[in-house]
């Protein structure tokens, strides 16, 4: 029996059914999630209420698993599992954070349109998503489709952009919603990469832009030029009629490539209600300008 597809928006986003992720997926299954998520970029599974074993086994069809940094410094965890990162505003005795501690602010990051781990020199290829508790109000994600803004681009701005660099680092993106404790282990462990910023996406031969609240200017360029010119892309990338906001359930496991998508958390009242969300992030091959350029190795 075949998976069910139904499409939640124009370019982005389709349902999934007709699959129970907690048991083993068979090949031609996969095979089936796999086309589906190449042509619509992300997709929501109702209903499965995963435990993270089952997220960690499903997850791994897709590639090879990052294991959670610590970037906020908090040397206790809620979550055990390595390949598991813990989206929630919980501490680690799953009480709501205290409105100081400074994880909340930088899981507020997640506000920023950004796509995984771009900040990597190898970033993210797909990331998973399961809801565990939502909060009443709020706290939706909203999904961008970077190959149908590319499309919607004007000839000449095709031109202007073919080949362009960007710097990415973490820091930028943090440093900008006002988080500055990061400390030196993290800092050399993550210098800044260059990701190009129109690539093809593998899964489906199209062009797409690649941008993300990492990206802070472009290599080559005068930097403020090349801040405005990412934040010129990002605002139309991110035009209403390029995105697809997921309302979530408990039990909902969504999955989005981060190759071809940007993506952004909703404000929610995070000092008052629980959210818990468990991600797990697939791993891509190589760096996109290497990918881009045919594996030439850049610095
Ligand atoms: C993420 C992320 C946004 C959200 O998990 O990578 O950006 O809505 N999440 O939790
Ligand atoms: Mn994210």
């Amino acid at each position: 029996m075949g998976i069910r597809v139904k499409p939640l928006h124009p370019h982005i986003g389709a349902e999934i059914g007709g699959v129970d992720l907690r048991q083993p997926v068979p090949p031609e299954t996969f095979a089936e999630i796999e086309a589906a998520l190449n042509q619509h970029a992300m997709l929501v599974f109702p209903a499965q209420l995963l435990i993270d074993e089952q997220q960690v086994a499903f997850s791994r069809l897709f590639g090879p698993l990052e294991t959670s940094p610590d970037f906020a410094g908090s040397k206790k965890t809620r979550i055990r599992h390595r390949e598991v990162e813990d989206i929630s505003n919980l501490d680690s005795d799953g009480r709501v954070m205290s409105a100081d501690d400074s994880r909340l602010l930088f899981n507020r990051g997640n506000q920023l349109w950004h796509t995984d781990s771009s900040f990597k020199h190898v970033p993210a290829r797909c990331s998973l998503l399961s809801a565990h508790e939502i909060p009443p109000t709020g706290g939706e994600t909203e999904f961008a489709d970077l190959r149908a803004a590319y499309d919607a681009l004007s000839e000449a701005t095709k031109r202007k952009i073919d080949g362009l660099v960007a710097e990415h680092s973490i820091l930028h993106s943090r440093t900008k919603i006002g988080f500055r404790e990061f400390n030196k282990e993290i800092q050399s462990a993550l210098p800044p990469v260059p990701q190009i910023i129109v690539r093809t996406h593998p899964g489906s031969g199209r062009k797409s832009l690649y941008l993300a609240s990492h990206a802070s200017h472009i290599i080559g360029w005068p930097v403020e030029e090349g801040r405005k010119l990412i934040e010129e892309l990002i605002a139309f990338a991110t035009e209403p009629r390029f995105v697809y906001q997921h309302r979530w359930r408990v039990g909902d496991l969504v999955i989005w490539d981060n190759r071809c998508t940007m993506h952004r958390g909703c404000a929610y009242d995070d000092t008052k209600y629980r959210r818990d969300m468990h991600r797990t992030t697939v791993s891509d091959e190589i760096n996109s300008v290497e990918r881009e350029r045919g594996r030439e190795s850049v610095a």
